[in-house]
């Protein structure tokens, strides 16, 4: 994050950081246009970085939208700042524009959750894992005591780097049993390698708080988030009822421990409390 000094003159690195993004000298690409904004492909400091913009809305007093969208774009950033702090998976803030009303994040190489099981469609093994390591991601999240807010399978992704390592280990543990390995002493090494590989499954980056909070710790909060992704999951993947979302409820019981009980109790309520307003509107 770059900040002003004291005498609130731009420091010469923010001089350099708003070259960058000037987004008339950058060539962009759009990833995601919406109605509250939109979102692109960028560089910051010659880095790979997506801008976060969001727009003015004219239908709005124009003091009030400068204040909510001032508000999201700064909770946004906190959330990423606090999530990375706790070392949570999330993209780097680069840049803050208050100005522009834009965020500068580091780009992420790799899918978004939905596009990596749209892609891997019959491999439910695939899908397991996927959603362990979704379960995984916002249960520590959530153990830091951050809500997301939205979490969907549009706003989590996987970083290619991360497929490659389980690709590599496989194709590792491939020719060990081919009996390839030469020397016992390597061959002992190589194991501990693996098996040290082996215990860093999937993992997911999580992006998007632009409704997140912080400093909650309120089970029927964590709950609601819960069933957000259910609810998400059971709409965009067909299946997810038996797929997904045990796999992915499983992992987050594990890592929350003890602590998940309460959670659990309280997401059978919201549930409940969603079957009825479908049912009576
Ligand atoms: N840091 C990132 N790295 C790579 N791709 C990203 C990153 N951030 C966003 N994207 C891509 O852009 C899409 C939209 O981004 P995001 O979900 O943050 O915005 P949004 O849904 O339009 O925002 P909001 O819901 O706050 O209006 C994501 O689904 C993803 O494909
Ligand atoms: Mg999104």
């Amino acid at each position: 994050m770059i900040a002003q000094d004291d005498t609130n003159r731009p420091s010469k690195r923010q001089k350099v950081a708003e070259k960058e993004t000037n987004t008339e000298s950058v060539s962009v690409q759009c990833t995601n246009q919406g109605a509250e904004g939109r979102v692109f492909e960028t560089t910051f400091l010659g880095r790979p970085a997506m801008c976060k913009e969001r727009f003015a809305k004219t239908y709005r007093h124009p003091d009030l939208d400068h204040k909510l969208r001032q508000t999201r774009m700064l909770q946004e950033a906190r959330c990423l700042v606090a999530c990375s702090r706790k070392g949570i998976d999330v993209p780097q803030v680069y840049f803050i524009d208050e100005h522009k009303m834009s965020l500068h994040l580091e780009r992420i190489n790799g899918w978004t959750v939905k596009e990596y099981l749209n892609m891997h469609e019959s491999d439910d093994s695939k899908w397991s894992q996927v959603a362990r390591a979704v379960g995984t991601a916002v249960a520590k999240m959530h153990m830091c005591g951050i809500i997301h807010g939205d979490l969907t399978t549009s706003n989590m992704m996987i970083r290619r780097s991360a497929v490659e390592d389980e690709k590599s280990d496989s194709d590792s543990n491939g020719s060990s049993s081919n009996g390839s390995s030469s020397s016992s002493s390597s061959s002992s090494s190589s194991n501990a390698t693996k098996s040290k590989r082996s215990k860093t499954p999937l993992s997911v980056t999580l992006i998007d708080f632009g409704l997140g909070s912080q400093a909650v710790t309120n089970p029927e909060d964590r709950a609601v988030d819960l069933y957000v992704l259910e609810r998400a999951m059971a709409s965009t993947h067909p299946g997810s009822e038996t797929k997904l979302v045990p796999a992915a409820l499983d992992a987050y019981r594990k890592v929350c421990s003890k602590d998940h009980f309460k959670t659990m109790e309280k997401l059978s309520a919201v549930r409940q409390r969603g079957r009825k307003r479908m049912a009576f509107g």
